[in-house]
């Protein structure tokens, strides 16, 4: 009996779950985050030819990574568009908001799905970076968007956010939508997170891991832009 009310709760608290796919906002300071984004397309649309997308990790290019950004990024014109604790559904959101509404950048992007990983499947959570990838693309039908997979994170999330990746890997067409593998730059031969590149949390980075990230991601990037 006990067993079965367990079981009931389970399969109701799964259902009533958000949708990762479901466009969802968060509280008045995120929409005024949000704002600044779209406000920042509309003063830059013409001369925006790199956006990056995402949650904290891609945020903290202003914190711990400011200093290769300004070195590799800020003269390639590159915009941020990361906004900390967003899920998926909250990009999506954003997206159907106006914050890449008349953007051309040769190149997007995107790194998403972490946050998701308390509260969803690893199906569910793919679904969400795939409905991300193709709503980033209903809005900027020309750019190229480099998906990257999620960077590994202290267990017990690094196992599953490592499964997502061997679903979401399967977007790339090579066309305009390419995969890169990070998660080999962040664990050392022997299978272990390389904590040496984040901060205590085991999930940000800091300053060394920026620069992993702009290291590995440099060749397709380069190759992307010409
Ligand atoms: C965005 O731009 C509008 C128009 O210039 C301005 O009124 C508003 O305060 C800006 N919003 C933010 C959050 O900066």
């Amino acid at each position: 009996m006990l067993s079965l009310i367990v079981v009931t709760a389970l399969i109701l608290g799964v259902s009533a779950q958000n949708h990762p796919w479901d466009p969802q906002p968060r509280d008045a300071g995120w929409l005024q985050h949000h704002e600044r984004f779209v406000n920042q397309t509309l003063a830059h649309m013409k001369e925006e030819q790199i956006v990056f997308v995402g949650d904290s990790i891609t945020e903290g290019w202003g914190g711990n990574g400011k200093a290769v950004w300004a070195k590799y990024y800020t003269p390639r014109h590159t915009f941020n568009y990361g906004i900390g604790g967003d899920r998926t559904e909250h990009v999506i959101y954003r997206i159907q908001h106006k914050e890449f509404d008349g953007l051309k950048p040769k190149v997007t992007i995107l790194m998403i799905g972490t946050n998701n990983a308390a509260s969803n499947t690893v199906e569910d959570i793919a679904h969400g970076v795939e409905e991300t990838v193709k709503e980033l693309l209903v809005k900027m039908p020309e750019t190229k968007l480099i998906l990257l997979g999620v960077f590994p994170r202290a267990e017990p999330l690094g196992a599953k956010v490592k499964q997502v990746n061997t679903i979401i890997k399967k977007l790339n067409n090579d066309k305009n939508v390419f995969w890169l593998d990070m998660w080999s730059a962040y664990e050392s031969a022997d299978g272990h997170q390389k904590t040496e590149l984040y901060v205590s949390d085991k999930l940000h980075l800091n300053e060394k891991g920026y620069e992993v990230w702009q290291q590995t991601m440099e060749p397709l990037l380069k190759k992307l832009l010409n």
